[in-house]
């Protein structure tokens, strides 16, 4: 089976983020796949005060395994300032390198309170997964206005960003299969 890590991209407590996660969560289950959340609120951040880059640390490296055994990655990714959340790039700038995202399939979902739907977020995130090598999904969604937006149990309110939203993800589970053969044969 398909095993997807989805990345709630923010350690902020009630966020978007964790709220879009846990709806893709029941989707990506639907497609007969095996969806995780890693949720960036419990990334050990004391464990990484000082910056013991290169390290082996035990708390970060038991956060970070499900990433390394999933066969794609979501990334759930709100706009801060203009750019992607600073606990985002953190948890990046742990992985281990460069297994963790070489040609990894990572699909991203921007959301912002903003109209642009964290547009400058995801393209900034997508320069630095592409630097590591991964294979980036091109179908994006941006889900702008969050707040009003987005409901936990139907989805995207507006019904053309709905209907990008679960072609994305029926299209990120083939995109995953095309890359991975022994997964296509499961399917
Ligand atoms: C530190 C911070 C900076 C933010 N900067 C922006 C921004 O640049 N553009 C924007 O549209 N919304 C911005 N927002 C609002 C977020 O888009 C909003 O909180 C939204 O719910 C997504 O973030 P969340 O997943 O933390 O809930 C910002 C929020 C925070 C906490």
């Amino acid at each position: 089976m398909i095993n997807i890590e989805i990345i709630s991209g923010t350690d902020r407590s009630n966020s978007n983020a964790l709220r879009v996660s846990r709806y893709l969560q029941k989707q990506y289950a639907e497609l007969d796949t095996d969806p995780g959340i890693i949720d960036l609120q419990d990334f050990p951040i004391d464990e990484v005060a000082g910056g013991p880059y290169g390290d082996d640390i035990d708390a970060v490296e038991s956060f970070v395994a499900p990433l390394l055994k999933a066969d794609g990655l979501v990334i759930v990714c709100p706009e801060y300032n203009g750019g992607y959340p600073g606990i985002l790039k953190l948890f990046i700038d742990y992985l281990p390198f460069p297994e963790s995202l070489s040609k990894k399939p990572v699909c991203f979902v921007g959301e912002a309170n903003g109209a642009f739907g964290a547009l400058r977020a995801v393209e900034q995130l997508q320069q630095v997964v592409g630097y590591r090598n991964a294979h980036v999904f091109p179908e994006r969604v941006f889900i702008s206005r969050v707040h009003k937006n987005f409901d936990e149990e139907e989805g995207i309110r507006d019904a053309f960003q709905q209907q990008l939203l679960e072609s994305q993800i029926k299209n990120f589970v083939q995109y995953i299969r095309d890359l991975a053969p022994s997964k296509m044969l499961e399917s």
